[in-house]
């Protein structure tokens, strides 16, 4: 492992759990200091202890704009600025048209838009010249998908999101982008199929994949290190597509 992020210091929402999780270790491991949030405490306590010194956990829930100040008055005390800024929190389950509440829409909305806006809007003030945003999006906003218009609708939303905050950050020297992964071995994921039957649900995803499986989060976590480097120095306002074809062909 390299250390191209030595004296860098990282923040990553929804850590506690499958890419999020990923994210947050490859990046410690390259010398990251990481922050890392997620509303279940026991589960990010033992993510960072498996990072060790380097972890800074923090409870938050995203979508909550008092735990998102929290977090922020947390990380300029113990850092004082950010370099790299990953709003990975996010939800998604089945929305058939037609049976889609108030519920999901606030719920689904809140957490992938909402939070996503508020933690960049807050980190702002940390962040300077150098320092790397990255949304987490997904191959589902550039296909049709049966019963996943909300979900699909709130990752076409952040790269919308992607490319005018790329303008509006002209001068600033910070850089946006959003990675987009096609379906990923996560207990999100897995959710989606029967309890028991996580063999057949990657099967049913593997199938929708011209690669022919599904990703697993460390082949997630590679490209959001890359993209958060200086090795994408140039890279700005994009969206870069991690998905083994599925929305490629
Ligand atoms: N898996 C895929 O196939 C796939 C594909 C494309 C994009 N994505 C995106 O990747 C991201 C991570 O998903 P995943 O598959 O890794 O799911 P996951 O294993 O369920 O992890 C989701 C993470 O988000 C956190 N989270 C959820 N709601 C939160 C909230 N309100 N505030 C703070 N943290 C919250 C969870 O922690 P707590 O429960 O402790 O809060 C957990 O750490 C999501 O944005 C998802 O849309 C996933």
């Amino acid at each position: 492992m390299s250390d191209r992020f030595k004296d860098k210091v990282a923040l990553v929402t929804g850590a506690s759990s499958g890419i999020g999780r990923a994210i947050a270790k490859h990046f410690a491991a390259e010398g990251a200091q990481v922050v890392i949030t997620g509303r279940r405490e026991p589960e990010l306590k033992a993510i960072a202890d498996e990072i060790g010194g380097a972890a800074l956990a923090v409870r938050a829930d995203s979508s909550s704009l008092g735990d998102l100040d929290s977090l922020f008055a947390t990380v300029t005390a113990r850092y004082g600025r950010l370099d790299i800024v990953v709003p990975n929190a996010g939800v998604g389950w089945l929305t058939p048209l037609g049976q889609i509440t108030e519920e999901d829409y606030e719920a689904i909305f809140g957490v992938n838009v909402k939070g996503a806006i508020f933690t960049v809007q807050k980190a702002l003030p940390l962040l300077g010249a150098g320092a790397s945003v990255i949304l987490i999006g997904s191959a589902l906003s550039a296909v049709g998908t049966p019963a996943f218009s909300v979900y699909a609708a709130t990752k076409a939303t952040l790269r919308s999101l992607v490319r005018n905050w790329a303008v509006d950050l002209k001068g600033t020297g910070i850089r946006v982008n959003i990675i987009s992964p096609g379906p990923v071995a996560t207990p999100a994921l897995l959710g989606l199929g029967k309890p028991g039957q996580e063999q057949q649900t990657l099967e049913v995803f593997s199938k929708t994949v011209p690669l022919g499986r599904v990703a697993h989060p460390d082949e997630i976590a590679k490209i959001f290190a890359f993209v958060a480097s200086e090795d994408a120095s140039f890279m700005h306002g994009a969206e870069v597509f991690v998905d083994g074809g599925k929305a490629q062909v």
